[in-house]
This record gives C-alpha cells, structure tokens and sequence, in this order.
C-alpha cells in the first residue's frame, strides 16, 4: 500500500472522481496543476472510494466547546475555514455528538436532530469551494460525558441543576473521582445508541459531509466497551474480544448501511490503554481487521483517554509504531496522529509506509497555513487562494476565483 507514485493519470482521473460528489465547484482547487516529477508523499493525493484528497495533511478532529445546544455557529465557519484556506487535504470536523446526552460538555457540537444539518452544511460548502474535503466525526462520550469545557474554573462533572445529566456507559464503573458514575446500558439503550449513529450519518450526508470518522477511541463509548478495565458486562457486549468489540463493529454495520457507497467511512481507534490488562495493539490489529470487512476505509490510530491514571509515554511521533501495525499486519490504509509537527517528520512516516495519511491537531491550531508552509520546505507545491497569491515565496499554482455571493 505504497502511497500512490507520481500520478499522471491522477489530473485526468482522480480528480473527476474526487468532485463528482462536490456540487459547488468543478476545479479540484488543490490540483498540482504544476507538479514536478519527484512528487513527496505528503502532497501526493490518496483516494479513498470515490474521495480524493488533495493531500495527506488532514487536520485531526478537535473539539471547539463553542456550540450552544450542539449547533455550529460563525466560530467553527472561520475556525475550519482558515485550514480550508491553509490547505489541509482533509477537515474532520470536532467530535459531533449523536445524542444530547453522548456530548463531553455542554458545548460540544451536535448532530442528534434535523435542525444541526444547515449551520453544518454552511461549513462543509466552504471548504469544499476551497478544495478540501470536508469529515466528521461521530461521537458519544459514554461516562466520559457531562464534564465542563477546558477553560472553565471549576472542573469535572456539571451537576443536572448546572446543565449537566447523567451519563451511560458499559458499566457502572466512572472514569475518575470527579466524573459522574455511569448507568449501564441495558440492551435496548444500545440500540438506541446504534440507531443514534446511523441517524447522525443520514444528517451528514445531508450536511454535505464527504468522509464520516466513528470515533471509538479516547476512551468514549465505544472504546469504553471496547476495553475490559470500563467494560465489566456479562451479556454478549461484555467478556471477550468478540463481545467487547460488538458494538463497535454494529455501529459500523449500521453506519456503512446508510451512508452512501461511494464515500468512505473511517474509524479512530485507540491502538492500546497504555495499561496492563486494558485494550492493547494485537486487539486493535484483530479489531482492525474487521473492520476492514465491514466496510472501513481507513483506521484512523490513536491512543489512551480511558485510564485516567495510565502514564504515557508522549514524544514526536510516539503512535505511528501502532498506525504502521494497523496498516501492515491488518491491510487496512492508516492514519497517524500525535505529536507530528514537521514536514520532513511527517514525509518520513508516509515515506516509510507507516501511514498512509497524516493527521495533525496542535501545530495546525498555532499554523493554520502549515500545508502552505510544509509545501516549500520540501521544495513541492501546492495552490494557494488568489486573495493569497501575492504572498507567495515561489511559483504556486492558484487556485480559482470562487464564487461567494450566493453563499448563506
Ligand atoms: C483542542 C483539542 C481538541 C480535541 N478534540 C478531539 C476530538 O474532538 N476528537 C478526537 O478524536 N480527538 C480530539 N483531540 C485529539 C486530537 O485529534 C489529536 O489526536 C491529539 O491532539 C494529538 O495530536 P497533536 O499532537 O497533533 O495535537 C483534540 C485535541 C485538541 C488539542
């Protein structure tokens, strides 16, 4: 799984493919219409179904804590927008929560009912006229939820009389002292949680959406069933490999069901708890496989957030040992995440098929136009916006005058 070598088929092909689904422009904006023959692997283009990025710079799902009632507003516009114009190939949009009760807080962003769609589809629209393709990730937060944003003073779990409400999880066990004690799902509560996503996928698509992410990492929900520390159940989501794994592999039968063929469906796993006797990389290596029948496309390879005491071992790239397992012993395409910060970093790992996509969140929080930047220190190219044209250090392809009168 090689990412692809100098396309020179891609102008003509991937790139109708890759907008078949856009309605909003015709010109792939990100196109190398100049690209030399020593292409690097980071701004060569990797098609998932009928989706091709432009790139493989995809900025990594991260939570904003801005809506009001899970609704997108002008924040996540400019937020997602500026690394639309900064170039990333891929925006997976923060953790969208499937049910009121699935947000970590109070202000995650939502898509639990029909009404989140249009404020959504406002974003997706925009990053499109960009020539990025636009992600979201679905999530539930389990007995992760309830808890107050980041910048808050007061910490852990919001009290229903402050805004919060009681969470589910596998099993009554919290996550910590300051998280509220979750009740147990009962058999038909999962359904409940399965139909929750497949719903969410329906919105998505509707939004505008071209890549879905299921987010089972982190220690959410579905990793919390996942592993055997949160999941202590003795029905059939409980016990074994087989068992903890059902719900995940539901949630992904009952999404691929809805979402449309040709667009790809990802899914972030945290490769290992960090924690003897938690979830671990042979698990998310046999998880993986599954999942690739099951119709994913891509693992997305995270790790921890469902041991609040596991001690990790955080450094440049510490994940994409598990990213590069995933991908060659489960022959699933991967991404890597964490603590991925230079071009040359991020060529090396695609270079050396650890990966086959790069995902970033810090760096690209402190440089939204770091795909710009990452273009010239490996002496490739990549278009810039023609409002940034002038602004170029050396010949970069522009990318078309867009159109945005018509935008909501
Ligand atoms: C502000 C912020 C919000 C985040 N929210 C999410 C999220 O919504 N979903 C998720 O899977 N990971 C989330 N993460 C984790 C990132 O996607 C990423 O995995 C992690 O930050 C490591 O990558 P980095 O070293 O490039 O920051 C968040 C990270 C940050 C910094």
């Amino acid at each position: 799984m090689k990412p692809a070598a100098t396309p020179n088929w891609w102008r003509k092909t991937a790139c109708t493919q890759a907008w078949r689904h856009c309605s909003s422009t015709a010109w792939p904006t990100h196109e190398p219409t100049h690209r030399k023959n020593n292409m690097t692997f980071l701004f060569s283009p990797l098609t998932l179904r009928s989706v091709t990025l432009a790139n493989r710079i995809a900025v990594a799902p991260m939570c904003q804590y801005s809506a009001e009632d899970g609704f997108a507003n002008d924040w996540h516009l400019v937020h997602l927008g500026s690394r639309a114009v900064g170039g990333a190939g891929l925006i997976i949009f923060e953790a969208s929560a499937v049910l009121p009760q699935g947000r970590i807080s109070p202000q995650d962003l939502g898509i639990w009912k029909d009404e989140h769609i249009a404020p959504l589809r406002r974003i997706t629209h925009f990053i499109e006229q960009q020539g990025t393709v636009a992600g979201i990730q679905l999530a539930h937060a389990g007995r992760k939820a309830s808890v107050w944003r980041p910048w808050e003073e007061q910490q852990g779990r919001v009290h229903p009389d402050q805004g919060g409400w009681r969470t589910d999880g596998p099993s009554a066990i919290p996550f910590d002292t300051n998280y509220t004690t979750p009740s147990a799902l009962t058999v038909d509560g999962i359904k409940g949680v399965v139909k929750a996503f497949a719903d969410a996928a329906l919105r998505a698509q509707q939004a505008g959406f071209k890549v879905v992410e299921i987010h089972a990492a982190h220690g959410y929900l579905l990793h919390q069933f996942l592993s055997p520390i949160s999941n202590h159940r003795t029905d059939q989501y409980g016990g074994t490999f087989e068992n903890r794994a059902r719900l995940a592999l539901e949630v992904v039968a009952a999404v691929r069901q809805v979402w449309p063929e040709q667009l790809p469906l990802l899914v972030r796993l945290s490769a290992t708890d960090w924690i003897d006797g938690g979830w671990n990389v042979d698990e998310t290596v046999a998880l993986s496989r599954l999942l690739r029948e099951a119709g994913v496309d891509l693992i997305d390879v995270s790790s921890g957030g469902n041991i609040a005491a596991a001690a990790i071992p955080v450094g440049p790239g510490y994940q994409t040992q598990f990213a590069a397992r995933v991908r060659n012993e489960a022959g699933i395409p991967s991404g890597t995440v964490g603590m991925i910060t230079d071009p040359g970093q991020a060529e090396h790992i695609l270079r050396t098929e650890q990966a086959d996509l790069v995902l970033m969140a810090r760096e690209l929080l402190r440089d939204p136009y770091w795909p710009l930047h990452a273009a010239d220190a490996l002496h490739d190219v990549t278009s810039w916006a023609p409002q940034y044209m002038r602004a170029t250090s050396r010949k970069s392809p522009q990318r078309p005058n867009v159109d945005y009168s018509d935008n909501e």
